[in-house]
């Protein structure tokens, strides 16, 4: 099928940057931390980072490799190996779909946060149910993820090099700084809280870089195991498509496997300066149990800490909720891209007029999940235990339910059907060589789809 799509990365550092830029997202510094924080730190660091190494590594040789053999986007180029494959296109194709209904949503959250921290009135966010009150409310939400949205969606319309190539070597050079430079900060950190006991940051590093199997169980640890896996789909972006997309804007020259360690250091190495940034500054002035809060870490713990330190604390968390908006920014325009470029194949039509329509289209899916909180209020036990909201719902079923299956699927294909040769083949056409291919095949031949086939009866209650 000939491409309308047409454009490309002008080379390694911009596929490079790109590709992090979509890898490194809310789920670097939103989800990794507070899991960290949550699974007991050292433990869950050190089984996450065994699967970047092992399942991380396949799945985003995969995909990539995938994109760049066959110049086809997500929705084809499944059935472009193997037409009785086709249905894995769609399928993966879905989950993009699915993403782009609430990612704007959580872009909008952390862009009113920014508003909170540049008017100086930082109090007003440690009120304890500011978070849940401004979710819940009709109209605010909306405003802001309608801007970030139309940000999104601009960019993405001037094209793959002139937009998001652009912007991404714009700031994601950026971005390390002020993460790096937030993490030393948070390592700086004293306070003698009202019991006379002193917390350093140097402790609270400490306590996230130390493994402690003290009263572990199976159970526990295969909670960890599980919640690091579902991370690590969701933070490199694999079997959604996205990584296959920009696999076909890479250019046959490029060194595919030195890439994809640069992309891997990139997304894990910023997962663990925000665990540096975070971890430490929430023990120092609320010890472990301020720890444990789960999702609200960022938008509810985070404000407290950066009270806490005083006027700082307004610089600092100005500059946090800068560089979460410009990480989430990065992750939306790679969703957004995927859902443009497949939907101009399918369509024939421009870029600016997909850009367009997209935009529209997902922006009033993004309103119904905004009212999720508020006209369209449930509260849906799921398989895995939890119980959601319209967004939890939407999460859940792309990245518990969804992102297991396709990935085990993609294994299977990749694996049986079409041989890892095949993607072998294409990590050496640059003329370097692969040089973890024995680990590639055991992977995806194996391990992958075994480990996957788990994940998926897991998380949807069967086993
Ligand atoms: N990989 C993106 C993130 O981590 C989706 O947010």
């Amino acid at each position: 099928m000939k491409s309308k799509s047409k454009g490309g990365f002008s080379g390694s550092l911009g596929f490079i940057l790109v590709a992090a830029g979509s890898a490194v997202g809310v789920g670097n510094i939103w989800r990794f931390p507070y899991l960290a924080a949550q699974d007991g730190g050292g433990v869950f660091l050190m089984i996450y980072l065994l699967l970047v190494l092992t399942f991380g590594f396949t799945l985003l040789t995969t995909d990539i490799a995938i994109g760049r053999r066959t110049k086809q986007k997500a929705l084809t180029a499944f059935g472009s190996i193997n037409s009785k494959w086709d249905f894995l296109g769609k399928l993966t194709f879905l989950i993009p779909i699915i993403i782009m209904t609430y990612y704007g949503v959580i872009g909008g959250w952390v862009l009113k946060y920014v508003t909170v921290y540049l008017s100086g009135n930082k109090s007003q966010a440690t009120q304890s149910d500011y978070f849940t009150s401004f979710i819940s409310s009709k109209v605010s939400p909306i405003v802001f993820m309608l801007i970030f949205m139309a940000v999104t969606v601009f960019i993405v319309y001037f094209g793959v090099e002139k937009g998001i190539e652009r912007f991404s070597k714009m700031v994601m050079p950026g971005l390390i700084i002020m993460i790096a430079g937030i993490a030393i900060f948070s390592l700086t950190l004293r306070y003698t809280d009202t019991c006379g006991v002193e917390r350093t940051g140097m402790q609270g590093l400490m306590l996230y870089l130390k493994p402690d199997f003290t009263g572990m169980t199976f159970s526990k640890f295969l909670k960890i195991l599980l919640d690091a896996m579902s991370q690590l789909f969701f933070s490199l972006s694999v079997s959604m498509g996205i990584m296959i997309t920009y696999g076909s804007y890479v250019k046959k020259d490029v060194n595919l496997s030195r890439s994809i360690k640069y992309i891997e250091l990139f997304d894990t190495g910023v997962a663990l300066l925000a665990g540096i940034m975070v971890i430490p500054a929430v023990y120092v002035f609320y010890g472990t149990q301020g720890m444990t809060s789960g999702p609200g870490l960022m938008f509810i713990s985070l404000p407290r800490v950066f009270a806490a330190m005083g006027s700082i604390g307004t610089i600092i968390g100005l500059v946090f909720f800068l560089m979460v908006t410009f990480a989430t920014l990065t992750s939306s325009i790679s969703i957004m891209e995927t859902l443009v470029a497949n939907f101009m194949d399918l369509f024939h039509m421009s870029r600016k007029k997909t850009s367009l329509i997209m935009g529209i289209v997902f922006s009033a899916a993004s309103v119904v999940i905004c009212l999720g909180y508020n006209v369209f209020y449930f509260k849906l036990p799921l398989p895995n235990g939890q119980s959601a909201q319209l967004l939890d719902l939407m999460d859940y079923v792309s990245n518990s339910f969804l992102m297991p299956l396709i990935s085990f699927l993609t294994c299977v294909f990749i694996g049986w059907v079409v041989k890892p040769k095949w993607i072998v083949e294409e990590m050496e056409a640059s003329g370097d060589k692969f040089t973890r291919k024995k680990l590639y095949s055991v992977m995806v031949r194996y391990v992958a789809p075994i480990i996957m086939a788990a994940l998926f009866f897991q998380s949807t209650g069967i086993l």
